[in-house]
């Protein structure tokens, strides 16, 4: 078989690397639809659910009865299932119908409900949807800090650069599980040394995780995982019961509690039942509502892979998370772990959640290098940072993040290692030293730390987390080191934890400790000029690249020497015999005095006339005035030359040969791509230029082609065409030049 060489290289695109499938209903390779799904439909009898999406109440499964008894709003489903599932879809688009008489109806839909005015929607759709329907006003973002070692300078200044970065929470996991105190700890700290005011969690399982809570050592937890059906909650060893009684532990404690769920995790656990992942999700998200969860972390979360095998399972990840909205629920929406080989894939994935705005558009971004991330690799990572602060500044919307300079991340880091340590001094921990703290400032990864003694650290873990030692013990400690301000951080996200505004929906807290929650900053979007805008000084802050500079650096040097030998004589005469006129831009060797490439101006005008002598061929400068156009010097230069045949050169460098019979837009050869000419460019192009006026075969001059050039070098193109715009005059006649030269052939 003939094989294209265009299909081999497609073939070896990242995007060939990840996996597609072909749907299979049966077992659960379907993102909605399947037409095993159930069809909508609710009875009430006597205030109770007797039968829902089809399914009669004896016949109901621990999840049925769970949603039928907590999670239905039974005083707005009648109403809510008797209005067309479209019109519902129509009401979410339309601005002018606000969230609430939303929400209102939609906490009284099944999930056969849900998934059905979902059907109605398509992507672009449901970014309008979520962008009214989330619950906080201000959007937020979400970290990861973890790495592989476990190595608590790192993790405390990886925490406290990504809080400086603007991440609202940051959470780690473990490598090795009887980490978990330690790692709760150093991000603790590292997260108050940044910012205070910065969520913080550990994910582990359920006991240590409460148990981490309870000693104050993280502020919220969203390990709770649901699913969809009855046979993958037991495996996961739990009942809709159980999660809500481990919330509620979580809750009176002072601890912000997220669930976890997304399609494709039953399918993977084989527990599917037939159903598309859509409809399992819309039970899961009923079943986190009737738990009393404040909000979920969802959009396939560590199953994504398998929806995105699957036609439509982008779609289906933004419908999950515009569900949970719907269900007056907040949302962190994924974008967490590895979903695609290809940037492409994962970026266009992304804008689904980034530009409606989410409560957290990541949960989480990886703070770390994706070698270090312990959830199994992170989607986007700090090695893409400035990717994503330059998409933010073009769209004008505010991801949660803001850039930093390297200055600063030093500073924070060394404040976060630094403070550890002497947490871990006061504590009695197995000591961080200079090496740790002075590795962990400069690190990429955790590859570029000194090893610890694991098996000390795990020891001093068992007894941190069997003992008596709370938070209060490490305030002190803080405190007692002079990180007085550190502590206090500390001290107040423990205060706060009493008064317990954070566990409102949607809370943050905003670098003041001030709470930013659905009841207090809730999301008020109704159409163009209202809800969130990213303006004032915020905007200034997303904008603010480093390497953004100020347009007079792109003309540093210009203009300062004009070139001595290059005297004006007067007006230009047209010449007659065999010549060379070489016309110069108006601003050429005085207000200008390089090219875009760098090249000096007083070397090209040597090149040029080099090269013309080296044919034999006199040559003759004129400086045009009334245009900076290439075409249009080079034009004028063409009339006034005995031999009909000039160069016209821009200040930037920009050449054409041309010749007077020619229109003014035709030429002999246009060298366009001004920085990819050489000085050795430049005396071809006077080669070339005498032999057209000896009227003899001419080979036109290779040029370098590269297209980058165009986008490197833009900005510098546009200062440098302005400046030599702003010497042109219309009236003035082309005048003569004298440059004092002596060919060096
Ligand atoms: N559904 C339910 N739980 C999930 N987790 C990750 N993805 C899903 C999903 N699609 C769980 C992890 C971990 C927690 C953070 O979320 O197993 O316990
Ligand atoms: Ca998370």
């Amino acid at each position: 078989m003939r094989t294209s060489k265009r299909f081999t290289l497609l073939d070896e695109r990242p995007i060939n690397k990840d996996s597609f499938v072909h749907e299979w209903p049966e077992v659960g390779l379907i993102v909605t639809d399947s037409p095993y799904d159930p069809r909508p439909s609710l009875t009430l009898h006597q205030g109770r659910v007797v039968e829902m999406d089809g399914v009669a109440r004896e016949e109901m499964d621990m999840l049925d009865l769970f949603i039928a008894d907590h999670a239905l709003d039974l005083e707005a489903a009648p109403e809510a299932m008797a209005t067309p599932s479209e019109a519902i879809a129509r009401m979410l688009v339309d601005v002018n119908v606000p969230r609430q008489e939303i929400v209102r109806l939609t906490r009284g839909c099944t999930a056969a409900k849900l998934v059905e005015i979902i059907r109605h929607l398509n992507v672009l759709e449901m970014m309008m949807a979520l962008a009214k329907l989330r619950l906080r006003r201000t959007p937020a973002n979400q970290a990861h800090v973890t790495n592989r070692k476990g190595t608590p300078a790192l993790l405390a200044a990886d925490a406290a650069e990504a809080a400086l970065r603007g991440f609202a929470e940051n959470e780690t996991t473990v490598g090795v599980a009887r980490y978990a105190p330690l790692n709760a700890l150093a991000i603790l700290v590292g997260s108050q040394v940044g910012r205070g005011g910065v969520l913080t969690q550990c994910a582990v399982e359920e006991a240590v995780n409460l148990r981490l809570g309870l000693k104050g050592l993280t502020s919220y937890a969203e390990t709770l995982s649901v699913y969809g059906t009855e046979g993958a909650f037991v495996d996961g060893d739990d009942t809709p019961w159980s999660k809500a009684f481990l919330a509620s532990a979580y809750a009176s404690r002072g601890v912000k509690v997220r669930f976890t769920s997304g399609t494709g995790s039953e399918a993977l656990m084989g527990h599917a039942e037939k159903r598309s992942m859509l409809y399992l999700e819309a039970r899961c998200l009923l079943v986190t509502r009737g738990a009393g969860s404040q909000g979920v972390q969802n959009g396939s979360i560590s199953c994504v892979a398998l929806p995105e095998s699957l036609p439509g399972g982008v779609r289906v990840i933004l419908a999950e998370n515009l569900l949970a909205t719907m269900l007056d629920l907040e949302v962190a929406s994924g974008n967490d772990a590895l979903a695609s080989h290809s940037d492409i894939r994962k970026t266009a994935k992304l804008m689904c959640q980034f530009i409606p705005g989410t409560d957290f558009i990541h949960s989480g971004y990886s703070a770390v290098p994706r070698y270090d991330n312990m959830f199994g690799g992170g989607s986007f990572d700090c090695d893409e940072y400035d990717d994503y602060y330059v998409v933010q500044r073009d769209m004008q919307i505010d991801a949660g993040l803001r850039p930093i300079r390297e200055e600063e991340a030093l500073a924070i880091r060394e404040r976060g290692a630094r403070a550890i340590q002497a947490v871990y001094a006061g504590l009695g921990l197995p000591e961080i030293t200079d090496a740790e703290i002075e590795a962990a400032v400069t690190a990429h990864d955790s590859r570029d730390m000194p090893d610890r003694d694991v098996a000390q650290d795990l020891v001093a873990a068992d007894d941190f987390l069997a003992g008596e030692r709370t938070v209060f013990d490490v305030i002190r400690a803080l405190d007692a080191a002079g990180y007085t301000d550190v502590a206090e951080r500390l001290l107040e996200m423990s205060r706060q934890r009493v008064v317990g505004d954070y566990l409102q929906p949607s809370a943050i807290f905003d670098e003041h400790f001030h709470v930013l929650s659905a009841i207090n900053d809730r999301n008020d979007y109704r159409g163009p000029g209202t809800g969130y805008r990213l303006q004032g000084e915020r905007w200034q802050r997303v904008q603010d690249l480093p390497q953004a500079l100020p347009p007079e650096r792109f003309l540093e040097g210009q203009g300062q020497n004009p070139i001595q030998r290059l005297r004006e004589l007067g007006p230009a005469a047209r010449g007659s015999g065999p010549e060379v006129v070489i016309a110069l831009g108006p601003a050429f060797g005085r207000e200008l005095t390089e090219t875009i490439g760098g090249l000096p101006h007083e070397a090209v005008l040597q090149e040029l006339l080099t090269g013309i002598a080296e044919e034999g061929m006199r040559a003759r400068l004129v400086r045009v005035h009334h245009a900076s156009d290439c075409a249009f010097i080079g034009y004028a230069g063409a009339q006034l030359s005995g031999s009909g045949v000039a160069i016209g050169i821009q200040s930037r460098g920009t050449t054409v040969i041309h010749q007077a019979d020619l229109a003014p837009l035709n030429n002999l050869e246009l060298f366009s791509q001004s920085p990819n000419l050489t000085l050795a460019s430049y005396r071809q192009i006077g080669r070339n230029a005498a032999r057209y006026a000896k009227k003899e075969q001419v080979q036109p001059v290779p040029v370098q082609v590269d297209n980058w050039v165009r986008l490197r070098l833009i900005v510098k193109t546009m200062l440098l065409h302005r400046r030599e715009s702003e010497c042109v005059d219309p009236q003035r006649q082309p005048t003569e030049l004298y440059f004092d030269w002596e060919p060096d052939i």
